[in-house]
């Protein structure tokens, strides 16, 4: 990709990354992603971020599209996650001169990510200001725990500019790089919604921080290091929602309890019924919803089984394991918010058995709260077992109710 003018003095820079699949190990990233660095030219030359180590080639190449890498003089670093970090060793030895801006905790995190003991750094304070020259002044703003305790925003007040690193992203490669030129806008909300699930949904007290912090800038674009820039008027008042809503704690009249469930011919969706027959009688105030894993989008999985109230999840047993949708849910859970949530799991198999135990065991590694040992049948539940698994929802209800 070759650099892109923003506004008058400012380009983006990055590179795109369109066949990636997997992010750190545990994102699945269907629409691959770009590593987004921008570029701000005036009398000073300022950097923000670098790229992921294996993309350092094309970042140099596309900086070189608009000014000498070796003349520039500050790199910011806004977080210092080596997708962001990666390259700047490499940069360092292009421009020898420049200066790191980055926060007192990236100070710290770079030592040991880059080794580098020599490497020039500034520390700067939330309002802490950087003059470039010709009218544009970098303003610093400072966001803990979005989502590292390094993490700032930059904030370039002539031209209406917020950086933003990882807050309001999304790994979704768009070439174009503006939110006005989305192809595919409903995927593209999925992967908001997914990457805010993986990486801001156990921070939103800290969300909610940053939204007001951004809201005093009242930015016309919002430039995040991963997807599309955001727009005033385009995009950027909707994710910047979609945001507040999903990060504010929401007072329920209802408890929330989801019942999630993998069924190869229909015996484990059968428990499901019976269990969510069984709580209803107990709470029949409560929104009990059954939910077929492979029947709905994995974000939305993830956010309700993040935000209810308690939940269980139905596998069946296949060589010997739970189904993978099961444990792609179970592994998408925010264990340091849902810690001590109630949950069971159940399930139909036919020959051993080891999926329900399976799940059992990662909830209880969790720290959940599991109820019993969950509940199982072979092959086709009979009307005895039926009425089992819907004394058992009664029972997990009650447990719920404490
Ligand atoms: Fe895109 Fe937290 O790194």
């Amino acid at each position: 990709m070759a650099a892109i003018k923003i506004k008058e003095g400012v380009y983006s820079v990055g590179v795109l990354n369109p066949n990636m699949r997997i992010f750190d190990v545990i994102m699945r990233t269907e629409y691959g992603t770009s590593y987004n660095a921008f570029l701000i030219k005036s009398d000073k030359t300022a950097l923000i971020e670098t790229v992921h180590e294996h993309f350092f080639d094309e970042y140099i190449s596309n900086i070189s599209s608009v000014v000498d890498p070796g003349k520039i003089d500050y790199i910011i670093m806004n977080h210092n996650e080596p997708d962001h970090s990666g390259s700047l060793g490499k940069l360092i030895e292009k421009a020898p001169q420049l200066k790191v801006v980055t926060t007192q905790a990236g100070a710290i995190y770079l030592k040991n990510i880059t080794n580098l003991s020599d490497m020039n750094i500034v520390t700067v304070k939330d309002g802490d200001t950087l003059d470039l020259g010709k009218g544009k002044t970098l303003r610093f703003v400072t966001a803990p725990f979005l989502h590292w305790p390094d993490s700032m925003f930059t904030w370039l007040e002539s031209d209406k500019i917020a950086f933003t690193c990882d807050f309001l992203g999304a790994h979704y490669c768009e070439p174009r790089m503006f939110d006005s030129l989305v192809s595919y806008p409903g995927s593209y909300r999925q992967c908001v919604l997914g990457y805010y699930n993986a990486i801001f949904g156990p921070f939103k007290p800290y969300v909610l921080k940053g939204l007001t912090k951004l809201d005093t800038l009242d930015a016309e674009y919002v430039c995040p290091s991963h997807g599309p820039i955001l727009t005033k008027g385009v995009m950027l008042e909707k994710v910047k929602a979609d945001y507040l809503e999903w990060s504010t704690p929401k007072p329920r009249k209802k408890k929330y309890i989801p019942i999630f469930y993998c069924s190869a011919y229909g015996n484990t969706g059968r428990l499901a019924r019976a269990l969510a027959d069984g709580i209803s009688e107990i709470m029949p105030d409560a929104q009990v919803e059954i939910l077929d894993i492979n029947e709905n989008a994995y974000p939305e999985l993830q956010a309700k089984i993040n935000g209810c109230d308690a939940f269980l999840v139905g596998t069946p047993t296949i060589n010997r394991d739970a189904v993978q949708p099961v444990w792609r849910l179970v592994t998408g859970i925010d264990a340091v918010n849902v810690k001590g949530r109630k949950c069971a799991a159940f399930g139909s198999f036919g020959w051993s058995g080891e999926g329900v135990p399976m799940i059992t065991e990662r909830l209880r590694s969790l720290k959940l709260d599991v109820f019993a040992d969950g509940y199982t049948c072979r092959f086709v539940p009979s009307d005895k077992e039926l009425e089992e698994a819907n004394d058992y929802g009664e029972r997990f209800a009650k447990a719920v109710k404490g």
